[in-house]
């Protein structure tokens, strides 16, 4: 890898300068990293930016709300826009290129074309949201084609997502490595969202029903448990216990597919840091009219 870093950061708008601008790089020998996101930047996306920057010579952070992966009653206009910032937080942190369309410069009056998701899509958000990840593979894929970078890094806290754009990625052989990052949390353990700020601060002790739930599931399994379903079980309880408005799902499944697990897991291994995961705790929930989401990993 080339060492120097860039100069300047460019904010640029139209497709054709953020592929000149990425083929520019790669000419001169640069690998570059790809941060997509939807603004509204909090410690987790940066966390996903200096990962970018270990991995490659240049990052580049694409800005752009999303239209096609909401619903019609979801919050697309009163998604959280707070470009000055973002743009700071980027330029502090050494990003090279950010890439910022307007709507129509990523879909035209006769645009058309949509991608079928992949079958991990299927369940949970996919079966909640029925068009969102379609809304995503489309846009992502269009992405991937204006910024051709090297590697791109998603945030695991969209586990199912992440999942999603990874098979997308091998299923049409893309030409791109998908690297997922942990999720950043607050100390209290709330796993950091853009739409964290919605939560109005008297139900933040609420919402922190998640993140006790999967922890509760981790303490199972270092007790010993190899049956998910006591772990589900618990999950649920414990949602209830805390009083989260709705639980939209608690499940555990296969880290890979997010099928249901076929039975009970093997024991523990004498050494879980380094062990490939066996299954994976997802939960969605509603607090004060905010839906959040939150995963584990269980090795
Ligand atoms: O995770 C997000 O912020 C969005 O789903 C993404 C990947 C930027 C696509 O719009």
């Amino acid at each position: 890898m080339a060492t120097e870093p860039p100069t300047e950061m460019r904010v640029l708008e139209l497709p054709a300068d953020a592929r000149a601008w990425v083929r520019r790089q790669q000419l001169g020998g640069r690998r570059v990293a790809f941060v997509p996101t939807m603004g509204a930047l909090h410690e987790g996306h940066l966390a996903l930016v200096r990962r970018g920057a270990e991995l490659a010579d240049d990052v580049a952070v694409s800005i752009f709300v999303n239209p096609t992966q909401f619903g019609p009653n979801e919050d697309f206009s009163r998604y959280p826009r707070t470009w000055e910032d973002d743009l700071r937080l980027l330029r502090r942190d050494g990003v090279g290129m950010v890439f910022a369309p307007a709507a129509d410069q990523m879909y035209g009056s006769r645009f058309s074309t949509l991608v079928a998701p992949p079958r991990v899509a299927e369940a949970f958000e996919g079966s909640i949201r029925p068009t969102h990840f379609q809304g995503v593979c489309t846009v992502v894929l269009k992405l991937f084609q204006i910024v051709p970078a090297d590697v791109a890094v998603f945030g695991q806290k969209d586990y199912q997502q992440a999942r999603v754009i990874c098979d997308m990625v091998a299923d049409l052989n893309l030409d791109i490595d998908v690297n997922v990052y942990p999720t950043v949390r607050d100390p209290d353990g709330l796993a950091l969202s853009s739409r964290n700020r919605y939560l109005p601060a008297g139900d933040r002790e609420r919402a922190l029903a998640l993140w006790r739930a999967l922890s509760l599931v981790a303490r199972l399994r270092e007790a010993g448990s190899c049956d998910p379903s006591e772990w589900q079980a618990a999950m649920v309880e414990e949602l209830h216990r805390s009083g989260v408005d709705t639980i939209d799902y608690a499940a555990v499944v296969d880290p890979q597919t997010l099928l249901p697990l076929p039975g009970p897991l093997s024991p523990l291994p004498s050494d879980p840091a380094n062990a490939p995961p066996v299954a994976v705790a997802l939960i969605a929930a509603r607090i004060a009219g905010t839906r959040l989401l939150d995963n584990l990993l269980v090795r």
